[in-house]
């Protein structure tokens, strides 16, 4: 349960913890966000999600609520007043209040910072690794910048809704030239008939997953082979394997696309071998 939520420096209660209603990431999703994994009281990944966070901060020039290490520590203290052991940690920076108005505030403006952590029950996720996700293919309508790691998420939202009601968990974006682009909140991956691990390469299109990042280099220390390169559903149906990656699934197979098996339906090895080598590969800190 989460007790304690840090807002603009001060700790206060779940229930009363609020930001401002003419906070420009209520009013314009003028704003960014993390997630963080956290397992048996360590963040997974931190120096990574710091990096985007403040590369995210940087493309949409908002001003860094504080130095990561000052980051690092009130991660720690949210952890740790929620007694969190496994869960994630949700950071989410705005450009700040003010009058409601297009042109961005003046540069003293102060942004909004939230940190919140949630517990989650450990091993969840291996649960539903054991028999993977089914995901449905949607066309991706969202903005041109989808790298940036923006709260502009309703399209995912709802992309998710009609996924759901497919009985699907989770959504796969599709472009206009018939490519994934990546999953609602995960990046996607299918397995070649040759054992290559195929995932689209990094481009304003998709956001650069941490756990994508993560899994390109468990890949490199076990020598398996990856292309960078856009695929689509058709051959994702013809792969091997396919499975999507966020700090929240690690590495979860793909049994269904749209209705119909990859494979034979069933979790592939290599997915398998990449989620049970993750947290031996990824930087595990202290909060
Ligand atoms: N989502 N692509 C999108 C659109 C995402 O929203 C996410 C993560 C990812 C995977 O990124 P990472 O490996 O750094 O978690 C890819 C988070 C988990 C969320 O919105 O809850």
């Amino acid at each position: 349960m989460t007790r304690i939520v840090y807002v603009n420096g001060a700790y206060q209660r779940y229930a009363e913890a609020a930001v401002h209603t003419e906070d420009r990431g209520f009013q314009f999703a003028d704003s960014i966000y993390e997630v963080i994994e956290v397992l048996d009281g360590h963040l997974v990944d931190a120096t990574r999600h710091l990096a985007r966070l403040a590369r995210s901060l940087w493309e949409l020039r908002i001003a860094p609520p504080m130095s990561d290490a000052a980051l690092m520590q009130v991660i720690g203290q949210v952890i740790r007043r929620n007694r969190i052991r496994d869960g994630i940690v949700y950071m989410q920076v705005t450009r700040g209040a003010g009058p409601r108005d297009f042109a961005l505030p003046s540069a003293g403006t102060a942004p909004t910072l939230v940190i919140l952590a949630r517990a989650q029950r450990k091993g969840w996720s291996a649960e539903l690794a054991k028999t993977g996700i089914a995901v449905k293919t949607i066309p991706d309508n969202r903005w041109g910048r989808c790298d940036i790691k923006t709260v502009m998420l309703l399209p995912a939202v709802l992309a998710k809704d009609e996924a759901r009601r497919n009985g699907a968990k989770e959504a796969w974006f599709v472009d206009a030239e018939g490519n994934v682009t990546e999953g609602a909140s995960s990046n996607a991956w299918i397995v070649s008939s040759d054992g290559a691990l195929i995932t689209r390469p990094l481009g304003p299109h998709i956001l650069p997953g941490v756990t994508r990042a993560t899994v390109m280099d468990v890949a490199k220390a076990e020598g398996l082979k990856i292309e960078e390169r856009a695929f689509g559903k058709e051959e994702a149906l013809r792969a091997r394997e396919a499975f999507v990656t966020s700090a929240t699934n690690i590495v979860m197979p793909v049994v269904n696309i749209d209705g119909s098996p990859v494979a034979d339906g069933r979790p592939g090895p290599l997915a398998r071998q990449l989620r049970l080598r993750f947290h031996h590969v990824a930087e595990i800190s202290e909060g």
